[in-house]
């Protein structure tokens, strides 16, 4: 036999058995968004490498090392480690953000080179919203009352909770920044090589370090909070006021920076510690320097994304009553001379009067006892059964598979008595 050929580490296969979960993730997702009010929109998966580049960082980890880059003739190209960049690109090119409030929503693959874990992969999928044009905390308040909505929806709310921070203007970060690299020299033995290098490159991140004797020492260090500029301060003050008095639960978390670069003022994530280390199931926050960043009118903007496969893994480990099926409802199942005819011709009403109930035609002929088979295999609650003779006479036998009773009916009453048995 030819030698097989594996899927790429970390790039999963969703299954047969595992789509109906996803789908019912996906649409939840999809339904939350539609009540907000918000448009969804599509981009490429690939994009131009510079792009990332400018909007995530070069000194963040995602830019300096997990990116999918490759050449294509003379210009360099990367599988997108994200939607934001992508959004942004396609909002300035476009012109929906010119003079103009946009509430945009996405999701698709994104592309990591990080080491593959429980929920962590080198292929995953966000769901993720971009606002422009608005500055007002109001929204910020928005985008955490929409995942909070939707964890109720998933039936995992009780298993999340929500972080939030303020990073403030880039000049807080900047005299936050001289403050905290002067705290860590002092504590210099305590950082790991990489740590070492962060806090030339990158020091916030080291607040989110792993290290747990560098956490306790930490926890004495200087407070970005206290560094914020008025603005920020107000800002994340508003914020905090619209979420007590709407009733959503958070904690401040002074160390939380996010991973990529684009961020100021309002930061949040969603966590839970049931999935282990990869515990981040929505990270998001304000970027409003960005668009002018990448080229565009100054319009400000805020926004989220949210992983697919932690959520489904969440979904499974603390929901477990909730198992869509993939199940058909009705099997139709012919055989002998003359049959296949009527039998398409029924199963193709049912589909057209019934759609929300999933028909299955019998294919590839075989004895009445392998279609049976079939039908219970698939998980059919009926059997349509079409032999010769019910071909000459429209009639059809129903057979309940569960219940094991089984009745001649004319085939033009088939659809009446399936929807009152499906009621
Ligand atoms: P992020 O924090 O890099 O933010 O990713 C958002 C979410 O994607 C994470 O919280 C996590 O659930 C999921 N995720 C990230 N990497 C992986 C991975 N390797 N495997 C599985 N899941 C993963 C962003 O991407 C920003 N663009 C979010 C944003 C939108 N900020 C403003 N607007």
């Amino acid at each position: 036999m030819a030698k097989t050929i594996q899927a790429i580490r970390g790039m999963n296969d969703c299954s047969p058995i595992e789509t109906p979960l996803w789908q019912w993730v996906e649409n939840n997702v999809r339904n939350v968004l539609q009540s907000y009010g918000y448009s969804e929109v599509r981009m490429p998966i690939v994009e131009s490498t510079p792009l990332f580049a400018r909007a995530i960082g070069e000194v963040t980890d995602v830019v300096s090392k997990e990116m999918y880059t490759f050449w294509d003739n003379d210009e360099q190209l990367t599988l997108r480690p994200e939607g934001t960049a992508g959004c942004v690109r396609a909002a300035i090119e476009h012109g929906w953000i010119y003079n103009n409030e946009q509430r945009l929503w996405y999701m698709g693959p994104m592309f990591r080179h990080e080491r593959p874990q429980k929920g962590r992969y080198r292929q995953f999928h966000q769901a993720g919203v971009e606002v422009f044009g608005i500055a007002n905390p109001d929204i910020d308040a928005e985008l955490i009352l929409l995942t909070a909505r939707l964890w109720k929806e998933l039936g995992i709310d009780q298993h999340v909770s929500l972080q939030l921070n303020s990073i403030g203007s880039l000049e807080a970060r900047k005299n936050y920044r001289s403050a905290l690299v002067e705290f860590l020299q002092q504590h210099i033995d305590l950082l790991s090589d990489e740590e070492k290098e962060r806090l030339e490159k990158n020091p916030l991140r080291i607040l989110d370090s792993k290290n747990q004797a560098l956490q306790d020492v930490l926890n004495g260090a200087p407070k970005l909070l206290d560094y914020l500029d008025e603005e920020s301060r107000a800002h994340f003050a508003q914020l905090c006021t619209l979420l007590d008095e709407m009733g959503i639960a958070y904690e401040v978390n002074p160390k939380l920076v996010r991973g990529l670069d684009y961020y100021n003022k309002t930061v949040f994530e969603w966590v839970t510690s049931a999935l282990g280390a990869q515990g981040t199931v929505c990270g998001g926050g304000r970027y409003d320097g960005l668009v002018e960043q990448l080229g565009g009118h100054a319009t400000t903007g805020v926004g989220f994304a949210m992983g697919l496969e932690r959520l489904v893994l969440l979904v499974q480990e603390v929901n477990q009553h909730i198992a869509p099926s993939r199940a058909v409802d009705i099997y139709v199942v012919h055989t002998g001379e003359g049959t296949t005819l009527p039998a398409f011709q029924l199963a193709e009403k049912l589909r057209t009067n019934l759609p929300h109930l999933r028909t299955m035609t019998h294919c590839s002929g075989g004895n009445f006892k392998k279609q049976f088979k079939r039908a219970d295999k698939v998980g059919a609650k009926f059997a349509l059964v079409i032999g010769e003779s019910e071909a000459q006479n429209q009639q059809v036998v129903v057979k309940d598979l569960l219940g094991g009773e089984q009745q001649v009916l004319a085939q033009a009453d088939v659809v009446d008595f399936l929807e009152t048995a499906f009621k």
